[in-house]
């Protein structure tokens, strides 16, 4: 029950309207008993600065960013997070004394439902499919896990070699061991290393164009392709199950949609705000709750 002790966290996006963020919030309150509330605020175009600026003036504890907002509200932030900068985009805006500071919690979240699905990435050859923000996040999340090898696959090669220089620089200024940077093309499936974990990012294949699948251009090689997959993450979830997790799925490869990466982004933003580590088996209940409200059922593993 929301009361006059309440903390307030709340979404930032335009449009708004089909968000699951209050749901997911909701359960981690009931899993944790945490005092809270997490409302969807519709921003108009041109209004980002002064929504951001309110969280000072309404005491909002802290906000998600989401389309189209999340590389222009770094601009109205005090403080990035250095790995949100390198991503070039925040999701998760933490007040700290006053000062408001970005984080990107989107890549942590497809990391930690890699870790709950028993994906491990270190020493394992990762594959991305498309280029585009997401693609970014996703090549930084396999580069930390210690993957031996980051391969990106896009229609347009130039922009997948924009990612692999973007790891490569990042790794030049840190400690950790640059490993193998390959961009491919998108029919280039013989190149793809065997036993690979590959990540779905585009939207191709999202409801409504469920019919669809980044590489139905070449669909005779893809049996090549899923001969090389161990692993299929597709950060889609709705539909359940894309038309790309399907075939791969017929193929024995093991396969994951992206309402994990959905429900953890949320947790560690919520873990951000209130300095609250959720236990494993909060996490699992809680997980299972946003499974069978979303798809009616939970999901069989
Ligand atoms: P986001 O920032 O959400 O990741 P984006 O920047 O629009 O989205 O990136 C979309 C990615 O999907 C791009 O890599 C795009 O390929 P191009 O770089 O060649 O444009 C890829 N993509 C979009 N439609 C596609 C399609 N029909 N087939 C294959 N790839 C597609």
């Amino acid at each position: 029950m929301i009361d006059g002790k309440t903390a307030v966290f709340g979404l930032l996006g335009n449009p708004i309207e089909h968000t699951l963020s209050p749901f997911i919030h909701r359960i981690l309150y009931e899993e944790t008993g945490y005092n809270g509330t997490y409302d969807p605020f519709f921003v108009p175009e041109g209004q980002l600065e002064f929504a951001v600026k309110g969280m000072n003036a309404l005491s909002i504890k802290g906000l998600n960013v989401t389309v189209p907002y999340k590389i222009d509200v770094m601009e109205y932030l005090d403080e990035i997070d250095p790995i949100a900068k390198r991503i070039g985009a925040c999701n998760t805006i933490v007040k700290q004394d006053g000062i408001l500071k970005g984080y990107n919690t989107d890549w942590i979240g497809l990391q930690k439902s890699c870790e709950f699905e028993g994906i491990d990435l270190n020493d394992r050859h990762c594959v991305i499919l498309g280029a585009g923000g997401s693609a970014r996040a996703v090549a930084m999340m396999c580069f930390y896990n210690g993957a031996s090898s980051i391969t990106i696959i896009n229609r347009t090669l130039d922009k997948a070699e924009q990612i692999c220089t973007f790891i490569r620089e990042y790794a030049n200024n840190s400690d950790h061991k640059l490993c193998e940077l390959r961009a491919l093309p998108i029919d280039a499936y013989d190149d793809i290393m065997s036993k690979s974990v590959v990540f779905q990012t585009t939207s191709v294949g999202m409801h409504p164009k469920v019919n669809e699948t980044p590489l139905s251009a070449v669909e005779s090689q893809m049996e090549r392709f899923f001969d090389r997959a161990d692993a299929l993450v597709d950060i889609i979830y709705n539909p359940k199950e894309t038309l790309l997790l399907k075939q791969a799925k017929s193929k024995g490869v093991t396969t994951v949609n992206g309402l994990g990466m959905l429900f953890f982004q949320a947790v560690c933003a919520f873990e951000l705000w209130t300095g609250i580590k959720m236990e494993p088996e909060q996490l699992k209940r809680g997980f299972l709750k946003l499974e069978k409200h979303v798809y009616g059922q939970e999901i069989k593993r």
